[in-house]
C-alpha cells in the first residue's frame, strides 16, 4: 500500500472524534512500494502524454531549447525517483491493461445488462446515483477499489478526519468537516477541541444574525439593516454564491430571506463595485469582509473602497455598525479597524475552497436566510461527511464517483469534465466546484515533489441545463469526448404546469435530462440514418458516434440540506483523487506567481505615473508587456487626476442623485 498508516485505527461507526495528531509534522518518504519495470509501468501512449504535457514536444525548435533543456532535468529526475508512484504499482498497470478490454465495448451495448445498470446504481439518504453511463463494467469498479487500497485511500480518508497535517507544504490539517461537525463530535487538534471553537463561532453567528433580522441591531442612522453586501474573491465568495443561488428560490429560504437582499463584491472590477452597491443605502446595508488571508488585494481594495462609500455618508463611527469580517487574521481585521465583536473566527485546517460550512458562508447565508435554515444546510453536508467516511467503498457515492472520475481522466485520457445541473437553482455549482476541483488537484508533481507520470486534474466547466444544449452541447455529442455530471431533482422549487399542456415546465426540463444522457450514450449510427431516408451525403453528418460517458445524479429536491449534501459530495470526489494520485489537494501554489507580478506592475504603474514618465526597459519588464503596459498608460493620460480624490460610479450607485463626473475627471 502507498502512503502512510494512520496513527490509530477508526472504529466502524467513528465519527470525527478521538483524533490524534502527534504534531510529527510533514510524512517521511513512501517506503516499499511495489516495484515494476518503467517500460511497462509507462507505456508509450502514457510517456508520449506525459511528455508533451511537460512541454518536451515543444522541444524540436531550436529557439526554445531551454525548454527542452527545463524538461529534460524534470524528466531525469523522474528516472531516478523510482517507484513511489501510484503509476508504478500493479493495481496501476492492471488498469492500463484493462483499457482495451473497455475500448471493445460501447455504452449502446453496456447499457442493455440490467445487472451492471444495478450494480453501478448507487443510493444514499435520498442521493441516488447512476454510474452505468460511464466506460467501466463491475470489473473497472474492482480493479479501481484495488487501485484505492493501493494508495492508501481509507487511511487517507480517516487522516483526513482525525486532523492529521496531511498538507504538507503548508504544515496544515484539513477539517472542513469540523466546520460541520455535530456539536457533540469531539475532534483534538493540538490538545484542543476544535468542534467546540466552531460551535463557539457558530453561536455567535446565530445571535448576530437573529439581532440583524430581528431589528435589534441597528444601524448608524437608527435604522434596521436589510441588505448585505459580501466582499471576498476565490473561495470566500464561490462556495457561498453557490449556496445563495441554490436557496433563493426555494420556498421556505425565499420566505426567510423576504425583504431583504445579499449581494456579493468579488472582482476588483469598478464595475463589480457599482453593481454591488446599485441602489442600496448606506444606512441599511451591513457589509461583511470575507477574507481568509485579510491580505488578498482585490479583496482588500474592495474592502477599502465599499468602507469609503460608507464613511462619507454615515461617518467614520459608522464602521461598527455596518461592517463586520469574517477571517483567520484577527490581527489585521483589528487594524482595518472592525471590533473584534464584529469578527467571525475561522482557522487555518479550513483551505479557503473548503470554507463555505465556517462563518464565510454561514454569516453572510445566516444573515439572509436565518441560522436556522443554514444549519439544515450544515446537516446535510454532514450526512455525507458520515457516508465518506464510513460507508464501504462500493456503496461509497464519493469514493465511486471520484474514482470513476480519475478513470475517466488517468486511464481514458478525458482532459475535462461537465458539471450539467438540470436545476436552475444550481447554476452556480460549475463555478464553485471548478475552484475546488482545479486549485485543488491541477497539480503537476505528487506529494514527493516530483512531476507526475500521468494525467490529473482536470478541466471542469458547467452551465444548467436547458441553456448549455443550445451552447456547447454540439462539441460534447460530436467533437470531444467530455464526461458529464447530469444532476437533476424529482421536485422542483418551483411549480408551473400549464393547462392543456402534456407535462409540467418541469417535467420538460427533466426529460431533456434523461434524453441528453442516453443521446451522449447510445448514439446514431448509420444503418438507423438510413432507416430515416437520411440522404447519403448528409450521414456522416448526421452521426453521432455515442459511448460518452455520464454519471447521472438524482436527488428528491433542492433544499438547505440537499444544497449541504452536493457540497460535501464534490468535495469529498475532490479529495479521493488527490488521495489516489498521491498529491497534495489541499495548497495552491500556483496562484502565487501572477500575484507577485501584478505587484510589481502596480509598482512600477504607480512611479511611471507619479512621474509623468511611460515605463522603462530598467523597470525589467520584458518588451512585449513594456509596450502593452506603455500603451495602456498613454490611452489612460487624459484619466488623469487633476487633485486626488475619491471617484465612485455614482451614476450607477445613485442613479438619481447622480452627477456624471466630468469625462477629464475620471479615474
Ligand atoms: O488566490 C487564490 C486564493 O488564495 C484562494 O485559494 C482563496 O480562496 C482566495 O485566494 C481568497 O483568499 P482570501 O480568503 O485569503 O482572501
Amino acid at each position: 500500500m502507498l502512503g502512510r498508516a494512520p496513527s490509530s485505527k477508526l472504529g466502524p461507526k467513528v465519527n470525527i472524534g478521538g483524533s490524534v495528531n502527534n504534531g510529527s509534522g510533514p510524512a517521511s518518504p513512501r517506503k516499499g512500494a511495489p516495484v515494476v519495470d518503467r517500460q511497462q509501468a509507462n507505456p508509450p501512449t502514457q510517456t508520449t502524454h506525459l511528455l508533451q504535457r511537460q512541454g518536451v514536444a515543444c522541444a524540436s525548435r531550436k529557439d526554445l531549447s531551454l525548454n527542452a533543456l527545463d524538461m529534460s532535468e524534470a524528466v531525469s529526475s523522474r528516472d531516478g525517483a523510482g517507484h513511489e508512484s501510484i503509476a508504478d504499482t500493479p493495481a496501476w498497470q492492471a488498469l492500463v491493461d484493462h483499457i482495451p478490454e473497455i475500448e471493445e465495448t460501447h455504452l449502446r451495448y453496456l447499457l442493455k445488462d440490467e445487472e451492471r445498470c444495478l450494480r453501478l446504481s448507487l443510493e444514499h439518504n435520498g442521493l441516488y446515483s447512476d454510474f452505468s453511463r460511464q466506460r467501466v463494467t463491475p470489473k473497472t469498479l474492482e480493479l479501481l477499489f484495488d487501485l484505492a487500497k493501493e494508495a492508501g485511500l481509507k487511511e487517507k480518508i480517516e487522516q483526513m478526519f482525525q486532523g492529521e497535517q496531511i498538507n504538507e507544504t503548508e504544515h496544515r490539517s484539513v477539517l472542513h468537516v469540523a466546520t460541520r461537525a455535530d456539536r457533540n463530535q469531539e475532534l483534538i487538534v493540538d490538545g484542543k477541541n476544535v468542534v467546540k471553537d466552531v460551535w463557539t463561532v457558530l453561536d455567535k453567528i446565530k445571535a448576530f444574525s437573529d439581532q440583524v433580522r430581528n431589528g435589534e441591531w441597528l444601524g448608524a442612522t437608527g435604522k434596521p439593516i436589510k441588505d448585505v453586501v459580501a466582499i471576498g474573491i476565490g473561495g470566500s465568495f464561490l462556495g457561498p454564491l453557490f449556496v445563495h443561488t441554490s436557496l433563493r428560490t426555494e420556498p421556505i429560504a425565499a420566505m426567510k430571506a423576504q425583504g431583504r437582499q445579499l449581494r456579493f463584491l468579488a472582482n476588483v472590477d469598478p464595475v463589480d463595485v457599482a453593481r454591488a452597491l446599485h441602489n442600496l443605502n448606506q444606512e441599511t446595508t451591513m457589509v461583511v469582509i470575507i477574507s481568509k488571508t485579510f491580505t488578498t488585494a482585490e479583496t482588500m481594495l474592495n474592502a477599502r473602497t465599499v468602507r469609503k462609500w460608507i464613511t462619507a455618508e454615515l461617518g467614520e463611527s459608522a464602521v461598527s455598525k455596518h461592517m463586520v469580517a469574517v477571517s483567520t487574521n484577527v490581527k489585521l481585521v483589528s487594524q482595518f479597524g472592525i471590533d473584534p465583536d464584529n469578527t467571525f473566527e475561522f482557522w487555518d485546517w479550513v483551505g479557503g475552497r473548503y470554507s463555505v460550512c465556517s462563518a464565510v458562508g454561514m454569516l453572510p447565508l445566516s444573515l439572509q436566510y436565518g441560522f436556522d435554515q443554514m444549519e439544515q444546510f450544515l446537516e446535510g453536508a454532514r450526512d455525507i461527511d458520515q457516508h465518506f467516511l464510513n460507508a464501504p467503498f462500493e456503496k461509497n457515492i464519493p469514493v465511486t464517483l471520484g474514482l470513476v472520475n480519475l478513470w475517466n481522466i488517468s486511464f481514458l485520457h478525458y482532459p475535462a469534465r461537465a458539471i450539467l445541473p438540470y436545476c436552475q437553482a444550481l447554476s452556480k455549482l460549475a463555478p464553485h466546484i471548478q475552484q475546488v476541483s482545479m486549485e485543488s488537484n491541477g497539480k503537476g508533481v505528487g506529494m514527493d515533489g516530483k512531476p507526475l507520470k500521468f494525467e490529473a486534474g482536470q478541466i471542469d466547466f458547467g452551465e444548467p441545463g436547458t441553456n448549455g444544449q443550445h451552447s456547447f452541447y454540439q462539441l460534447i455529442h460530436q467533437g470531444r469526448v467530455i464526461p458529464c455530471d447530469f444532476i437533476g431533482t424529482i421536485k422542483s422549487q418551483q411549480s408551473v404546469y400549464l393547462k392543456g399542456e402534456i407535462v409540467s415546465n418541469h417535467d420538460e426540463l427533466m426529460c431533456n435530462f434523461f434524453a441528453q444522457a442516453d443521446a451522449l450514450a447510445t448514439g446514431k449510427n448509420a444503418v438507423e440514418l438510413r432507416a430515416e431516408n437520411v440522404p447519403d451525403n448528409l450521414i456522416p453528418h448526421k452521426t453521432f458516434t455515442g459511448n460518452r460517458p455520464s454519471t447521472s445524479i438524482l436527488l428528491p429536491e433542492l433544499n438547505a440540506y440537499s444544497t449541504g449534501q452536493i457540497l460535501a459530495l464534490y468535495e469529498a470526489m475532490v479529495a479521493v483523487k488527490g488521495f489516489v494520485w498521491g498529491i497534495n489537494s489541499f495548497d495552491q501554489w500556483g496562484v502565487e506567481l501572477g500575484k507577485v507580478l501584478a505587484s510589481k506592475c502596480r509598482s512600477k504603474m504607480n512611479s511611471a505615473r507619479t512621474q509623468s514618465r511611460l515605463i522603462e526597459t530598467s523597470d525589467g519588464f520584458n518588451f512585449s508587456t513594456t509596450r502593452l503596459l506603455n500603451r495602456y498608460l498613454k490611452g489612460k493620460t487624459f484619466l488623469q487626476y487633476p487633485e486626488p480624490r475619491d471617484v465612485f460610479p455614482c451614476d450607477l450607485i445613485d442613479s438619481e442623485n447622480c452627477i456624471p463626473p466630468d469625462d477629464e475627471t475620471i479615474l
